[in-house]
């Protein structure tokens, strides 16, 4: 499977085209839209997710509720478009005075504006920024609703929670299940299984909206149900978890990705790192611990995939952060009025979308891609072969 997106933030709208989806997978906007809700929901939120309230418009590749194998299309509009329409027109247009002065001229840190700017030779650094904005992952949510429609009808499911926002961290999680973890996550403002440690989560976001700054943290991925041997060891492009650690650092402003117990492995002997294996009759090959995280050799073990990223804070501050004015090379100190001071809760639901769509496309390429009744027949039979091997 693959999927562009195209569109941007203040354009009339978003698009991404889905390409590869096998047959048969029960699909309706419903579905999608309730995953991009979810993205916008969140403490921290600035007022542009009050203006959006994106609802998808399905317009090919699914018919009466199923996918039908042909390319999926999936469109978001702005609402905010109709405040852009000058200053992001399309067609060649005479700008008026007030649109001349939003040009934009002054690079913020941290944001793709200056080296963008340089890159494509734009004098406008809107032209960088409309597109490099977050407003993007809308759609990559979008394609990831669809990841995991097809991954639920394989009997897997994707979570994710938020771990750490701002240095204040949650307690382990001990869910009984996914879903449980699911529900309990659905109803915090910041996504946090530990309601203590939320409520100080937010109180960490306010303070630092107060101080016109921002903060970032850890979002964790889980996903349970996933077959034995997906990926590959045999060649570096066909290791899943190097799929999967790109795809969390393609989200915007993530610096870091790991596995199971990650960076901690640098710190504990191998005997309390690696997975021990056990056998039964019923559950076949099993792991007494996770410690990896699900992965072994660039291939999924069986156990669940546990993923977790580390987002920076938010780089467009009410606190102004000294940069130069290309066109006058004077220093200057960026403040600006609208925008997120979290967007972490938000980012997890991103988080788990990449995730969903590099394991769901892995499948896919590995189990059979023309229909799902198919692919799920070459997983119950790969099942199989693994409890009996
Ligand atoms: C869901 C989400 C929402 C974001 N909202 C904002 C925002 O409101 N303001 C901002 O400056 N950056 C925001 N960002 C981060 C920037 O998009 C990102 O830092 C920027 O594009 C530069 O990319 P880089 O940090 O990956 O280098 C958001 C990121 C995500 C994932």
């Amino acid at each position: 499977m693959r999927y562009l997106t195209a569109g941007e933030s203040h354009g009339p709208q978003l698009t991404t085209i889905i390409e590869g989806v096998p047959a048969g997978v029960p699909l309706t906007a419903e579905d999608i839209n309730n995953e991009l809700a979810r993205r916008q929901k969140g403490h921290g939120r600035g007022r542009r997710m009050q203006i959006e309230k994106d609802q998808v418009k399905i317009v090919s590749g699914v018919r009466h509720g199923y996918t039908l194998g042909s390319p999926i299309t999936l469109v978001v509009e702005n609402n905010d478009w109709k405040h852009w329409t000058n200053i992001m027109g399309i067609e060649p247009t005479e700008l008026d005075e007030a649109d001349i002065k939003r040009k934009v001229s002054r690079p913020r840190p941290g944001h793709a504006d200056l080296n963008g700017a340089i890159k494509y030779g734009h004098r406008d650094m809107r032209n960088v920024l409309e597109r490099s904005s977050a407003r993007e992952t809308t759609v990559r949510v979008a394609a990831g609703a669809v990841a995991k429609k097809v991954l639920s009808e394989l009997g897997i499911q994707v979570g994710g929670h938020v771990l750490e926002i701002g240095g204040v961290k949650a307690q382990p999680a001990q869910y009984e299940s996914l879903s449980q973890l699911q529900e309990v996550t659905e109803e915090s403002p910041v996504r946090c299984f530990d309601s203590t440690a939320g409520v100080k989560m937010m109180e960490a976001i306010d303070q630092a909206k107060q101080n016109g700054d921002s903060i970032g943290g850890i979002v964790e991925v889980i996903v349970e149900g996933v077959p034995v041997g997906v990926g590959s060891y045999v060649h570096y492009d066909r290791k899943l978890d190097s799929k999967i650690a790109a795809a969390v650092i393609s989200i915007n402003a993530f610096k870091g990705v790991e596995f199971g117990i990650g960076f901690k492995a640098a710190e504990v002997p191998g005997s309390q790192v690696h997975d021990e294996i056990i056998w039964d009759e019923q559950a076949g090959y099993t792991r007494r611990t996770n410690n990896l995280g699900g992965f072994e050799g660039g291939m999924t073990t069986g156990m669940p995939i546990v993923v977790r990223g580390v987002m920076k804070p938010i780089p467009t501050l009410y606190k102004p952060l000294k940069s130069v004015d290309i066109e006058t090379k004077e220093p200057f100190e960026a403040s600006i009025e609208r925008s997120d001071s979290c967007a972490v809760p938000a980012a997890s639901v991103v988080a788990e979308s990449v995730v969903a769509w590099e394991l769901a496309n892995a499948i896919v390429e590995q189990f059979g891609q023309d229909r799902i009744q198919l692919i799920q027949e070459n997983i119950e039979k790969a099942n199989e072969w693994a409890r009996n091997f």
